[in-house]
């Protein structure tokens, strides 16, 4: 490295850090123009002075649920004033008390006086302001799941939906956001809320590795100065994010390659940033799911990783023949641990069109990570 090269302790590589924190809502949303146009559709009504439909979000973390929704809602607020949306996260705000405090600011634009405010003073003066603007509400319940933990989904659902009934406005539009997909919130409401609750169901699946690497390349142009990141290792990135299907990981996998350069003096990301980076963030969560491997299942993992990487023949029969020259297992031994290997989580086994068993390989991890930890069990560093 020449000394022309080193950063100065003032200069960064980041022209935006912001745009890799995780609040960070950006302009474009890529890749969930389904799912915008179905919750625009179900709100449209508002703006014709009916109330908006509800809707249930689900999708695995990482899919882009809650910047959808935030997204939507900015729009909104820039286009209309007939539909005030709010966004409650319900990790934090989990009681009626505390929902109705949210939606009472977001109308009022001040907090309600934090003690002696009743629960049907704040729902009166959220009517009296829906009445004066001859607006309706949606609200965005994120992360419901944590209101059906607690038990309180029915009631706010309930109380919500029926507003309308007591304080004369429009019957007001619920966005429940679930990403656990055990649970059906749908299911989950009794009949009293089930006859004004009547959810559209969005879905929200993994991103793959094409669309992670679209919205990366976005959040990179939009946050580092240009050249910063090679495209090679933006497409390594979004192998890895698309095998862990959460794009956080993609995100934050760039922020700290970038950081490794940066502390290096460098204006590039090199591989082995990114290497450093996959470490600190992929290897941890590798290393629990190799933990309970037999060291059998290991040896087999470093030979997949070998295959692997040298873009070898990756079929299940073609593996078992190339591993039966270095490790000593029948065939029955070699289906067991491949299926363990799976169970673990370190590779798919995808169905191909060929006969019976026959299955593809696919590692889910890079194979040098692979490799290093199921090479080196006790490697803790
Ligand atoms: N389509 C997209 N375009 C741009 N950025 C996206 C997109 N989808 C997700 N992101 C980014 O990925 C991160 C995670 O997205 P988000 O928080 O919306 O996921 P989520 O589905 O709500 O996850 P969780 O269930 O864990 O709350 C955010 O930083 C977000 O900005
Ligand atoms: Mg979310």
């Amino acid at each position: 490295m020449r000394p022309g090269n080193l950063l100065r302790y003032d200069q960064t590589l980041f022209r935006d850090p912001e745009v890799f924190e995780f609040t960070f809502v950006p302009e474009l949303l890529h890749h969930r123009d389904a799912q915008v146009r179905e919750l625009a559709c179900l709100l449209r009504p508002a703006l014709r002075g009916a109330g908006p439909g509800s809707a249930v979000l689900r999708g695995p973390p990482g899919t882009g649920k809650t910047t959808t929704v935030r997204r939507l809602f900015a729009d909104i607020e820039d286009a209309t004033k007939k539909l005030v949306p709010v966004y409650v996260n319900c990790q934090y705000d989990r009681t009626p008390l505390a929902v109705y405090r949210c939606i009472f600011e977001r109308l009022s634009g001040y907090a309600p006086p934090s003690t002696g405010r009743h629960l049907d003073d704040l729902k009166r003066g959220i009517a009296v302001r829906l009445r004066n603007e001859d607006a309706g509400l949606v609200v965005c319940l994120d992360d419901a799941n944590y209101l059906a933990a607690a038990g309180r989904l029915n009631t706010l659902l309930y109380q919500i939906l029926r507003l309308y009934e007591k304080w004369d406005v429009r019957k007001a539009g619920v966005l429940a956001v679930s990403s656990d997909l055990t649970l059906n919130l749908a299911a989950e409401v009794d009949e009293r809320v089930r006859s004004v609750f009547h959810p559209t169901e969005v879905n929200f699946l993994p991103y793959t590795k094409a669309e992670v690497r679209e919205i990366l390349a976005e959040r990179i142009r939009q946050g580092l100065y240009p050249g910063v990141m090679p495209p090679p290792l933006l497409d390594r990135i979004a192998g890895i994010a698309a095998e862990e299907r959460d794009i956080r990981v993609g995100i934050d996998l760039v922020r700290l390659a970038v950081l490794r350069a940066e502390e290096d003096g460098r204006r590039r990301v090199d591989p082995v940033d990114v290497t450093g980076a996959v470490r600190a963030i992929v290897a941890p969560v590798l290393r629990t799911r190799a933990a309970g491997l037999s060291e059998g299942e290991r040896a087999l993992a470093c030979r997949i990783a070998e295959r692997s990487r040298e873009g070898a023949d990756m079929t299940s029969g073609a593996v078992f023949e190339a591993a039966k020259e270095y490790l000593p297992v029948g065939k029955t031994t070699y289906h067991e641990h491949l299926k363990r290997l799976a169970e673990a989580g370190i590779v798919d086994l995808v169905p191909g069109t060929g006969r019976g068993r026959e299955r593809e390989v696919v590692l889910r991890y890079d194979p040098d990570e692979v490799a290093a930890v199921c090479a080196r069990p006790d490697r803790s560093g």
